[in-house]
């Protein structure tokens, strides 16, 4: 079966195309981050209007690219939500007209069960059952995870989620959008111990999270000055220490908390999930702390066609059932707890 997966909740159009016998056959992204640039973040109208324009140049190509006919698509997934209205329209209708018109099945992704579930599109896929730090944009959870659709909550952030708190720390630095990379690249050259911002909630004894303190903190070290770049770098480095040592800290909490016998598998995905520092830090701790730590691609990270692509075919795989559409709509807030096993028809 090959299924066609469309993204389009945010600043990426991805489409790709997954075989469940082959794997991934193509894909293609176009990020809108040099056109949000300027204003600081995303503008969601310029999203939704260059989403329609890059759509079907993409779908045209991920085509071309697998070597085959839009006959040959058996299905299309697209993220249904959450994410921003306008955005997520612009990819439900053309992946409904297009099921409208091929007579396929079209299919309704939530965009964090696409992040949860990349990482077993890696050569080395974790098993289910699962911990899942789920780390974005827009979230940051701990979640159970003992199948697809099977998502207990364990803990999520009381305030902003931890790309935010990269995103707006960034902002006030004065460095670009999205701030998780722009951050990385400059606490690279940034050395330990100028600065000390606070590591929130580390001893609150749960699994929830809280960032906006560190915002708060950066925002008086930049009104008080910061003197010379290596300040900023040393800033930077700081920040991105704060944050990774806060998720380090309660994904180890969230594994010691497992039940004995639970596998101890620790999955994490999301945008913040490409950051380096984080990955070295949560490889360094499973070895320390006795779990095995999973990765989606570097490139799988960020939004992306193929994770939406992936999880609409494990869905219809389960024998969810979905009828040749006339009619559609989007879910722009979507709680990801209130998803559902797939069931067979
Ligand atoms: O999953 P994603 O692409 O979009 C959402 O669903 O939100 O995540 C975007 C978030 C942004 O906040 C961005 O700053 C962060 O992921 N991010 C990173 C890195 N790459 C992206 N944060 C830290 N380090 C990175 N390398
Ligand atoms: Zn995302």
């Amino acid at each position: 079966m090959i299924v066609l997966g469309i993204e389009s909740s945010c600043d990426e159009t991805g489409v790709a195309l997954y075989c469940t016998e082959r794997g991934l056959l193509a894909q293609a992204l176009h990020s809108q981050v040099a056109m949000h640039e300027r204003y600081g973040g995303v503008v969601p109208e310029l999203a939704s209007r260059d989403h329609i324009r890059r759509l079907l140049p993409l779908t045209t190509q991920v085509l071309a690219q697998a070597g085959i006919t839009r006959n040959g698509i058996d299905a299309i997934a697209y993220t249904q939500g959450p994410g921003l209205a306008g955005a997520l329209l612009v990819g439900a209708s053309v992946a409904n007209a297009m099921a409208m018109a091929l007579e396929r099945p079209a299919i309704g992704i939530h965009h964090l069960e696409g992040h949860l579930l990349s990482p077993l599109l890696a050569s080395q896929p974790p098993a289910f059952p699962f911990v899942a730090l789920l780390v974005s944009g827009g979230h940051t959870q701990l979640l159970e995870v003992s199948g697809v659709g099977c998502y207990a909550l364990l803990g999520d952030t009381l305030d902003d989620a931890a790309g935010e708190a990269f995103d707006k720390s960034a902002k006030l630095m004065g460095l670009g959008y999205p701030g998780g990379p722009a951050v990385a690249r400059l606490a690279a050259s940034g050395v330990a111990g100028r600065f000390k911002l606070p590591r929130p909630m580390l001893r609150s004894g749960d699994l929830d999270f809280s960032f906006s303190g560190l915002k708060t903190a950066v925002a008086t070290l930049v009104r008080k000055g910061l003197d010379g770049d290596q300040a900023r770098a040393d800033l930077a480095l700081e920040v991105q220490t704060a944050i990774v040592d806060v998720l380090v800290a309660k994904s180890v909490a969230a594994m010691q908390a497992r039940p004995a016998g639970l596998p101890r598998r620790l999955v994490v995905a999301g945008g913040v999930s490409a950051n380096s520092y984080l990955r070295q830090s949560l490889a360094a701790a499973q070895d320390r702390h006795d779990f095995q730590v999973f990765f989606p691609e570097p490139a799988l990270c960020t939004d992306n066609g193929a994770m939406i692509a992936f999880a609409g075919a494990l869905r219809l795989q389960a024998g969810e059932q979905h009828p040749v559409p006339d009619d559609f709509s989007v879910r722009p807030r979507w709680p990801l707890e209130t998803l559902t096993a797939p069931a067979a028809g």
